[in-house]
C-alpha cells in the first residue's frame, strides 16, 4: 500500500521524504487555508520535493470553473493530481481531465455507488473518507471493502485512496481491506513506528550493553 502525507507543511512532508515514506501528497482547501500560503507556491513546492502524486483541489462547483481552476493547477507541476469534488459536475471535469491526459482524484466520496460512478468516469484516485463515516457511525471500512470488491469484479484501474484516516489502526484497517493507497496525516504517520514493547525492549538491551563496557566504534 501506498503512503500520501495528508498536509501542506513542507517541512513535515521533507522530513518523511527523507525516510523514505511518502509516496505521494494529498491537501485540500481546509490544510492550504492551514499553511497559511498561497496554493500556488505551496503546491509547486510541494511537487519539488516529492515526485510522487501531489493533489490539488479546485474551489469551484461548476464544470467551467472546475475546468478552468484545474488547468492552472495542472500546469504548476508535472505531478500535479486535479482533485475535484465527487458531484455530477465533479464527474462531468472527471471525463474531460482524463480525454486531457490530467489525472484526477475524486474526493469526498462517502458510497459505494459514488465510487462506482468515479471510476466510469475515469478518475485516477477515488478518496472515501473513513474517518468521517466512523464520525457518525458508518463503517468507513466496510466502503472501503466494498469499493474494492466492486473495482475487482470490473477490473476499474482507479485506485482507492482511503482518506480521512484518525489513527493507526486506521491504516491497518485499510491496508487489509485491499485500499491501493492511504494518505494519512504526519501524526498518525509517526505512531505507526511506536510501540512499547519495542521501547522497553530498548531499554534493556542498552542496559545490558553499558554492562559489557564494549564499544563498536
Ligand atoms: C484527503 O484527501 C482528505 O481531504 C482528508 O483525508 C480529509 O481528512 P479529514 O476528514 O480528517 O479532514
Amino acid at each position: 500500500m501506498k503512503f500520501f502525507v495528508d498536509t501542506a507543511e513542507i517541512k513535515d512532508i521533507r522530513e518523511l521524504h527523507e525516510a523514505g515514506l511518502v509516496d505521494g501528497v494529498t491537501t485540500n482547501p481546509s490544510l492550504i487555508a492551514k499553511s497559511g500560503r498561497d496554493i500556488k507556491e505551496v503546491i509547486k513546492e510541494i511537487c519539488s520535493v516529492t515526485p510522487g502524486p501531489v493533489s490539488a483541489e479546485v474551489a469551484a462547483l461548476d464544470y467551467e470553473g472546475m475546468i478552468a481552476e484545474g488547468e492552472v493547477l495542472a500546469k504548476l507541476a508535472d505531478n500535479v493530481v486535479v482533485k475535484v469534488p465527487l458531484t455530477l459536475n465533479g464527474l462531468k471535469a472527471t471525463k474531460t481531465f482524463k480525454e486531457r491526459g490530467i489525472k484526477i482524484n475524486v474526493t469526498l466520496c462517502f458510497s459505494a455507488n459514488q465510487a462506482l460512478l468515479a471510476a466510469k468516469a475515469g478518475a485516477t484516485y477515488i478518496s472515501p473518507f473513513l474517518g468521517r463515516l466512523d464520525d457518525i457511525n458508518l463503517d468507513g471500512v466496510e466502503l472501503i471493502e466494498n469499493i474494492r470488491q466492486i473495482y475487482d469484479n470490473y477490473n476499474f484501474d482507479t485506485e482507492i485512496l482511503a482518506a480521512s484516516i484518525r489513527s493507526p489502526n486506521h491504516v491497518t484497517q485499510v491496508a487489509l481491506a485491499g485500499a491501493d493507497v492511504a494518505t494519512i496525516p504526519t501524526a498518525v504517520i509517526r505512531k505507526l513506528a511506536d510501540h512499547p514493547l519495542t521501547n522497553s525492549g530498548i531499554e534493556g538491551f542498552l542496559k545490558d550493553w553499558k554492562g559489557t563496557g564494549q564499544s563498536i566504534l
